[in-house]
């Protein structure tokens, strides 16, 4: 016994952690209830009595040696650490990371979602690599149109069937194709043309279209819906006027304007003094457009509208320069948190 307490000492003095955790590990095998050091107590209890003066003194010895062994090399870990680490509260709550923000084209897209949701409109999505029949043909566009053209729209060199689409329109063709009335969705998706990028254009937008066909949809239904949404984007007091206008997939069409909410209708520097700002396109689907997807037009009719997210968000913030909504700048996008 004299021997093992000898060597556990010996153990004691040569051992050197390479890492702090090894120390905690140590304590355990010696000190551990199935440690070293009771198993040497376990045999002390078998020994002779005249042996146990010496052989107890011997174990007390190895105790202190390993507990000051231990609180030796701690104190060495603590000194190695940099006084901001030792001095560290581990307790302390953390920092939190600040989050994000909705980008406010978000904003008010979800926004216009939420009041066509209202009126049983569901969100109906398509791609944004389009082809040219769900883009131009489907809606009525003559071979010729201008909104062909290259300056206008970017193809896909590969295959000049497939385009970038130019706007949320393609997407009532793809629901026509696929639903049968009573149809009544709402579609944001992002578009793009081929514009030179200044404050008032760019080649990357967000557009809102919204298609309503069942038996017996008039004009007059459009009107109401249209004003029912101004209303809730603007305000109690907003008023809207419909000017014709000319869309190949609506006959007939409208610009819809909607009153000036900065000055109340009275003529400022937004509005450019006439009282209305002009806030999307409208109007009855063209019975071309609904023949087209395999809807019988003699049955059915109905009406579309179509606006551009960065145009309501410009007029609901007074934000002007559209360059602003792509740049991310999150000292912009903050602004906007807490207008919903
Ligand atoms: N697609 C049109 C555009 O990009 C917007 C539009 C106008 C959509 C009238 C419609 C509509 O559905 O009826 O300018």
């Amino acid at each position: 016994m004299i021997h093992k307490i000898e060597a556990l000492l010996q153990q004691v003095e040569a051992f050197k952690p390479q890492a702090a955790a090894e120390i905690e590990e140590f304590r355990v095998r010696m000190l551990g209830r199935k440690g070293e050091l009771n198993i040497v107590l376990e045999e002390f209890k078998k020994v002779a009595p005249e042996m146990k003066r010496e052989l107890g003194q011997r174990i007390n010895n190895l105790k202190n040696a390993i507990n000051e062994r231990i609180a030796t090399l701690r104190e060495e870990v603590e000194q190695q650490q940099t006084p901001e680490e030792s001095q560290r509260d581990m307790t302390r709550p953390g920092t939190a990371d600040a989050i994000g923000s909705r980008h406010p084209i978000s904003l008010v897209k979800n926004e216009i979602v939420e009041i066509f949701s209202r009126l049983g409109y569901t969100v109906a999505e398509g791609p944004e690599i389009e082809d040219d029949w769900h883009v131009f043909s489907a809606l009525n566009f003559p071979p010729e149109h201008p909104a062909r053209d290259m300056q206008d729209t970017f193809f896909i060199q590969k295959n000049p069937d497939l385009l970038l689409r130019t706007h949320t329109s393609s997407i009532q063709v793809r629901t026509m194709e696929h639903q049968k009335p009573p149809i009544r969705v709402i579609c944001p998706g992002r578009v793009f043309r081929n514009e030179a990028i200044s404050y008032r254009a760019h080649c990357i937008f967000h557009q809102i279209e919204g298609l309503y066909i069942d038996e017996n949809v008039s004009f007059a239904d459009l009107k109401q819906s249209i004003l029912y949404f101004a209303k809730e984007l603007f305000g109690e007091k907003a008023q809207i006027r419909l000017r014709p206008s000319y869309f190949p997939f609506t006959e007939p069409s409208a610009e819809v304007d909607v009153s000036c909410n900065l000055c109340g209708g009275k003529g400022c520097n937004v509005c450019k003094h006439t009282g209305w700002l002009e806030i999307m396109g409208c109007g009855m689907v063209d019975p071309n457009v609904l023949e087209a997807s395999g809807i019988d037009s003699k049955k059915y009719s109905g009406f579309a509208f179509g606006m551009g997210v960065e145009r309501i968000a410009m007029l609901k913030f007074g934000v002007k320069d559209l360059r602003l909504y792509f740049e991310n700048d999150v000292r912009f996008l903050r602004q906007f948190d807490s207008v919903f």
